[in-house]
């Protein structure tokens, strides 16, 4: 007999599902129309499942793959991921009973089509729960790469790579770091929406909120389900990482700017620039991917008429005769500085990806640069934690363009270390172009 699967873990195990098949990102399907059906407590676990489950692959797997009598890479999927949510939920969710940990697993796969392996995935949590298993997942106190990696659920070789860079305290920080649930931000997405509109609303509405320790216009949620406000809504504040709101700041933009952004992506960074120019003047915001920017356009085309969405491969000759003094790149990276809001990323980036983005990067900034007025500025971002990607690409870049100079020399950089920060890791440099070379 199939039993009814709770619609937390239903929508958890789909969610898991299309992570591991489609290269979909977590954050993205929580949102979408998975989740359209769920009550407000419902989609809280589901969203605890999906990202403890996300985050904690690796241990999970280890100890399951002690518990099992087949090679976990030789079972489909669906029991996988079934298993996965099942140990994660004995291990690390106190509140939920063993018994319903593993009943809601062993109906998943039923209810996958798989009802041949119900038996088995009984069997597998059950031994989970188990002293021998209980050792297994007590067993790494090494202070060495291998230790550290199975024990906060990270890649080897980014653990080794990090050791190496950051030594072992910074490093154990950043690991337990990406192994919390992310904090929420927010900002101002609205010409007309004052402070004290922004305050008084919210509070009529139980959500209370401070600012950020590293800028006012930053917001946090303390309390309160901010999705759920007119607000939000009705599109007046946009949900974005404290450490991405900060990098279109670098622009020290002013009315009379003429701006363009390269990679636009779901228009986080760009509504924020038409916002802080403050004029009806026009934003070209660019991305290759028109899916992405019609997202943004959904997202921000309400509050922001100027900013006009161009679908286009920003490394190729620019569909633009003017020049513009005010330009963001914000790269494709291999985003190591997102692992905690995107934990999917640990298990997809390969090491050498980290040199293979570099072209990509410097190809986006040349064209910016052709596209730059004398006296202009680019800022450089990514939210990546790798040199490779951050100074070594401004530095090449440098070295090319005799024209181009960075705005605050030597040392002139951001750098966001997410533990420190409390923000995602970003970079960016803020380079100007020479009056006269
Ligand atoms: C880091 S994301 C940008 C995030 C965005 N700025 C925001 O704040 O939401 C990088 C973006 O670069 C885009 N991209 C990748 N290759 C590109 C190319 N050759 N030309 C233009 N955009 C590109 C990707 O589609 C992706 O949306």
């Amino acid at each position: 007999m199939i039993l009814p699967v709770s619609p937390a873990r239903l929508a958890a195990f789909k969610i898991l599902l299309r992570v591991l098949r489609e290269n979909s990102y977590a954050s993205e399907l929580l949102h979408s129309s998975l989740t359209d059906s769920l009550h407000e407590k419902d989609l809280r676990l589901a969203t605890e499942l999906v990202f403890g489950t996300l985050r904690q692959q690796l241990l999970l797997d280890h100890v399951l793959a002690f518990c099992s009598a087949h090679p976990l890479p030789r079972l489909d999927m669906e029991v996988i991921v079934a298993l996965r949510l099942g140990a994660y939920q004995l291990r690390f969710l106190q509140r939920v009973p063993a018994h319903a940990a593993i009943h809601e697993s062993v109906e998943l796969v039923k209810a996958a089509r798989l009802k041949s392996a119900a038996g088995y995935v009984n069997a597998v949590l059950r031994k989970v729960r188990t002293n021998d298993a209980e050792r297994t997942w007590n067993a790494f106190d090494e202070l060495t790469a291998a230790g550290l990696s199975l024990r906060f659920s990270h890649p080897e070789w980014l653990v080794e790579r990090w050791l190496a860079r950051f030594g072992l305290e910074k490093l154990i920080q950043l690991l337990e770091h990406n192994n919390r649930a992310p904090k929420v931000y927010f900002r101002i997405n609205s010409p007309d929406l004052t402070s004290d509109e922004l305050s008084t609303t919210l509070a009529g509405q139980a959500v209370r909120f401070k600012t950020h320790a590293l800028s006012n216009d930053v917001l946090e949620v303390i309390e309160g389900n901010i999705y759920e406000t007119t607000l939000f809504r009705n599109q007046r504040i946009a949900i974005q990482d404290a450490g991405s709101q900060l990098i279109p700041h670098l622009l020290d933009l002013e009315a009379s700017d003429v701006c363009l952004e390269l990679c636009a992506g779901v228009g986080g960074k760009s509504s924020q620039i038409a916002r802080l120019k403050g004029s009806p003047s026009p934003v070209f915001a660019l991305d290759l991917h028109w899916r992405r920017l019609q997202v943004a356009r959904r997202l921000h085309s309400l509050n922001w008429k100027n900013l006009h969405w161009v679908t286009c491969d920003a490394t190729r000759p620019l569909p633009f005769l003017r020049r513009f003094n005010k330009i963001l790149v914000d790269a494709p990276c291999s985003g190591t500085g997102t692992l905690q809001r995107h934990p999917e990323i640990r298990w997809r980036l390969r090491a050498e990806q980290i040199r293979e983005f570099r072209r990509l990067q410097l190809a986006l900034l040349e064209n910016a640069f052709q596209h730059l007025l004398p006296g202009g500025t680019i800022v450089y971002s990514t939210c990546s934690l790798e040199p490779e990607e951050n100074e070594a690409v401004v530095h090449s870049f440098l070295n090319a363009h005799a024209g181009a100079s960075l705005a605050i020399p030597e040392g002139g950089f951001l750098t966001l270390f997410p533990p420190e920060t409390e923000t995602d890791g970003f970079f960016a440099a803020v380079m100007g172009r020479k009056t006269r070379q």
